[in-house]
């Protein structure tokens, strides 16, 4: 396989020209959302400059164009995770929205007084909240399978969690803090055969390495453009067909309704029922500019692009010795994505970020919407997390590198 020619793909993306603190821009924050490249941004001008107009609902050039540009974005998408059909592929806002579109429209007729929902330790709000309103308004229960080394899913918990017959099972395909890559199709297999429906968080993995949802068998799967170099405001729900055409949409008007009267409303057919409202035309044409573009380059030379340079990263940093590196260690890059989080001993992640920044260098620091992983499991108040893509190279780990020694100076810490 090829290695990415990373100075090429750079050229595609404007902003990697930018400063910032008089320094060239180093963007490190992909996981939180990634950089877009020329070809998106003409896609979306293209739209507003040469055709925009509504989908399904005008009989001239201009609209016929919107409405074929609109659903061609989800044959790349359907494509793209091998979903099957386009028209298992819902557009909504982004992961949170998919989410909650699933817990609310599948989650309230189904859930009942003591049912179980089963998450793990390592999921984002987006994956727990959702589900934990859910269960508080039907009197369920939301259990959650602990991890073993801070790293992986605790198989032994989940199985034993499994005994008390969730009803969903509802997981990550990646954490976006310790970028450990769960078993998704084992664990859609377990949760399969103790009677569960499952949804997957494919958010950080979707823009990253190859994903086969007929494959992993999920019953459902969300991701967003923003972190796959599509503009942010459109992202997607995914269910199996027969699932989603027995599901009720919960938000409801609009060109998602087939015919309606004063007392009677019948829906309007796949993916449509779910999509109320005039939807973000630009935000998927851009988005289909972005799957297309990813295409090109390949997701299987994305994942080993990835793991190289993250790979490359664990190391340097280990040889820092004053910084804590979280999730699987480097002798699992197979369950690893391109994240790592970690703490410089002594000093405070939003530090750490603000003297990044200082050098140019931008990079997350916090809970990262996962706190109850981050304050129980790790134990910790906040990380720092560098996040890897297509257009980052070992001279941006460098210079990260650099920024840790800048860290200590500033500080004043004590190696110990
Ligand atoms: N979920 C995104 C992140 O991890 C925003 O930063």
């Amino acid at each position: 396989m090829s290695e990415l020619d990373v100075e090429r793909i750079r050229e595609d993306f404007p902003i990697l020209r930018a400063r910032q603190n008089g320094k060239e821009l180093v963007y490190l924050d992909s996981a939180a959302t990634s950089q877009k490249p020329r070809q998106v941004i003409d896609a979306v001008t293209n739209f507003y400059t040469g055709y925009n107009a509504n989908i399904h609902r005008g009989m001239y050039d201009m609209s016929i164009k919107s409405t074929e540009e609109y659903q061609r974005s989800k044959e790349l998408a359907a494509r793209l995770v091998n979903a099957g059909s386009w028209t298992d592929i819902v557009y909504c806002r982004n992961t949170t929205d998919a989410i909650n579109i699933a817990a609310l429209s599948w989650g309230e007729p189904n859930i009942k007084k003591g049912d179980h929902i089963l998450i793990t330790d390592m999921e984002h709000h987006s994956n727990i909240v959702p589900w934990m309103m859910l269960a508080r308004r039907k009197g369920a229960v939301l259990d959650h399978a602990g991890l073993v080394d801070k790293s992986f899913v605790d198989m032994d918990d989940f199985e034993r969690k499994l005994e008390s017959k969730p009803k969903m099972v509802a997981f990550t395909h990646a954490s976006n803090v310790l970028g450990t890559i769960t078993d998704a199709k084992k664990m859609t297999k377990m949760a399969h055969d103790a009677g569960a429906l499952v949804l997957l968080d494919c958010a950080q993995t979707a823009p990253h390495m190859p994903i086969n949802l007929k494959d992993i068998d999920c019953d459902f799967a969300a991701f967003s453009s923003h972190k796959m170099l599509g503009p942010s405001g459109i992202g997607v729900l995914y269910g199996k067909e027969d699932l989603l055409e027995q599901t009720t949409p919960a938000i409801v008007g609009s060109d998602m309704i087939r015919s309606v009267s004063f007392d009677h409303v019948d829906w309007n057919e796949l993916p449509w029922k779910f999509e109320s409202g005039t939807p973000n035309i630009e935000g998927a044409i851009g988005f289909g500019a972005a799957v297309e573009y990813l295409n090109g380059i390949g997701m299987d030379r994305i994942r080993e692009h990835e793991k190289e340079i993250t790979q490359y990263a664990m190391k340097r940093l280990a040889e820092l010795g004053n910084v804590k590196i979280y999730g699987p260690g480097v002798d699992r890059m197979e369950s690893r994505g391109g994240v790592i989080s970690f703490n410089v001993t002594g000093a405070h992640p939003h530090d750490v970020a603000q003297i990044f920044n200082s050098e140019g260098i931008a990079i997350r620091a916090g809970h990262h919407c996962a706190m109850p992983l981050v304050n129980q499991v790790l134990d910790e108040t906040a990380v720092s997390r560098m996040s890897f893509y297509i257009y980052n190279r070992h001279e941006d780990v460098d210079k990260a590198v650099d920024a840790i020694a800048k860290v200590e100076k500033v500080l004043r810490l004590k190696k110990s």
